[in-house]
């Protein structure tokens, strides 16, 4: 990590062109708002898709990125929970903002102080870039999409079971631990190799989405536990992963049949009747009040405890050096697949 007193940014200069690094200003934080100094930045599947579609783009040039990691170099007004020098997680809003200065892909970023938390000293900068959209993601998907009861609230629902598709995911992860924390019963799909890790994060049954059975597999199973699944988080969100749910859904005993998942109802696929579904929409801890409070609440107070106490850790994490001018390469990377693993660029 370069040690320096100038901002650079990896630019987007147009829609479907490379990133190019620049100077540019350092950003001056606003009234509840931080300034930090980033260390490392989580990359997300969002941000490739950005670029090469100009989804959540207004104008050019854009400085994409959500998650990052760093210290605070300094606070603007009215914040109350954070000081310079303190060691940060982050969702930068740029998404939202479309303002330059939040987006993540740079040394210096302005982030909301309502979607930052402090890194305890136990987990490093590095595996920390891996947690700020994930968490929130899921925490959204399962606790206000899916109903189900929020930590700390009531006792989860002891007669069904929770399907968590594509546990390999970053959002998956998280999905897994934050359920496991309530204590529901969770089933999993995952590739093979990922089975052992994701048992240790607290998925209860796991399955392997490549195999021809598992509609058969995963219902007989919940069936036979006498928990059918009632409720489904799915992390990927194509036609391969939404048609056996909902086949899994109408074949279920359970009363109830919710399901949530991440992008956009694929219009090749027919919906079935009788399930209640609908797709997360994370920026929304940016713009309606109530998701900013929630997603307040899950930042500067659940999210620094839980680590704290070892009951969440980071998605697995595979850090890039090199800096701003290796995020390019890094997001044709992921565009082309990752597994288990989030890629976090060192600045
Ligand atoms: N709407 C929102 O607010 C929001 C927020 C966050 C993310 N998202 C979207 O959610 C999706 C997931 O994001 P992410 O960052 O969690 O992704 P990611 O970590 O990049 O996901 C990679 C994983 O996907 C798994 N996978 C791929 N195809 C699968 C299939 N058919 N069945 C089960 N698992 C499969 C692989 O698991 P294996 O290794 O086990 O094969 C791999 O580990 C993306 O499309 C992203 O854009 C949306």
């Amino acid at each position: 990590m370069a040690n320096q007193s100038k901002n650079f940014a990896a630019l987007l200069p147009a829609v479907r062109a490379d990133l190019v690094v620049e100077e540019r200003p350092i950003p001056i934080p606003g009234s509840g708002e931080i300034l930090v100094r980033n260390h490392f930045i989580g990359l997300n599947p969002v941000d490739w898709k950005r670029q090469v579609t100009g989804m959540f783009i207004a104008s050019y040039p854009a400085i994409m990125g959500t998650d990052l990691t760093g210290i605070i170099e300094s606070v603007g007004p009215d914040v109350t929970q954070f000081k310079a020098g303190d060691r940060v997680l982050g969702a930068a809003d740029g998404i939202v903002s479309q303002k330059l200065d939040n987006g993540a892909y740079q040394t210096y970023t302005v982030v909301r102080a309502s979607s930052a938390s402090k890194i305890p000293s136990s987990i490093g900068l590095e595996q920390a870039a891996a947690l700020p959209t994930g968490t929130l993601t899921a925490y959204l998907m399962l606790f206000k999409m899916l109903g189900l009861p929020e930590p700390g609230t009531d006792a989860p629902p002891s007669n069904s079971t929770l399907l968590v598709w594509g546990g390999g995911s970053n959002v998956g992860n998280m999905a897994i631990q934050l359920a496991h924390l309530v204590g529901l019963n969770v089933y999993v799909t995952a590739s093979k190799q990922n089975h052992e890790y994701l048992r240790s994060l607290g998925a209860n049954q796991l399955f392997d989405y490549n195999s021809a059975t598992i509609v058969h597999d995963i219902t007989q199973a919940a069936e036979t536990e006498g928990k059918p699944i009632t409720h489904v988080l799915d992390a990927i969100s194509l036609p391969a992963t939404l048609g056996p749910i909902q086949e899994i859904l109408s074949k279920s005993s359970g009363k109830i049949k919710e399901l949530a998942h991440t992008t956009p109802w694929p219009e090749e696929l027919a919906k079935v009747d009788g399930i209640n579904g609908d797709m997360v929409h994370g920026e929304e801890m940016w713009i309606k009040p109530d998701v900013i409070k929630l997603g307040a609440k899950v930042f500067n107070e659940d999210l620094p405890r839980w680590l704290e106490a070892g009951v969440i850790v980071p998605p697995p994490g595979r850090v890039i050096k090199g800096g701003l001018g290796k995020i390019q390469d890094s997001l044709n990377e992921q565009k082309a697949g990752v597994s288990n693993q989030k890629l976090v660029v060192e600045v």
